[in-house]
């Protein structure tokens, strides 16, 4: 009696564990997936940036609207670094990662496309 009462005991310890398991896979799946698809989605941002041909000064204006009040007029730096030879420090797909990741507070991340992304590299490769 006492065996079969435990062996039932067992068989539902079994079955939860297992249904715990499965939602976990499940769960990890699902976090995967959604890295995969914004991990692909990234990349191809990038490779769209990096084959277009930016305009330096479309980059100056679009600097001066958006960058100027942390990095300053000329991106000799304020809040922000310098940004002068900033291209020989980092790649150019680091660079679009810093303007659209918002990795680093207080930069905030920015949603530019593709073609205004390019002009602004274009403008720090300019400021050498
Ligand atoms: C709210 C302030 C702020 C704004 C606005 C801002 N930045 Fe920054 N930026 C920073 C700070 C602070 C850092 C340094 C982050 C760190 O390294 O931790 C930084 C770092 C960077 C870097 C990396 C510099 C290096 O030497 O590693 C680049 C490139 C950059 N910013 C470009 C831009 C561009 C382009 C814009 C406009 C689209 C912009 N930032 C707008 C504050 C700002």
């Amino acid at each position: 009696m006492s065996t079969s009462s435990s062996s039932a005991a067992e068989r539902d310890f079994k079955k939860e564990f297992f249904k715990m398991f499965f939602i976990v896979f499940v769960l990890l799946i699902l976090c995967f997936s959604i890295f995969f698809i914004n991990y692909n989605e990234n990349n191809k941002y990038i490779i769209k940036t990096l084959e277009l041909n930016g305009s330096t000064e479309k980059g100056d204006a679009l600097f001066k609207i958006n960058c100027v009040g942390c990095h300053g007029i000329t991106a000799r730096g304020l809040v922000g670094p310098d940004l002068h030879s900033v291209t020989q420090r980092l790649s150019d797909k680091e660079i679009i990662k810093q303007v659209t990741g918002g990795l680093t507070p207080p930069m905030p991340s920015f949603e530019i496309d593709p073609v205004n992304m390019s002009n602004l590299l274009k403008y720090l490769h300019s400021l050498e």
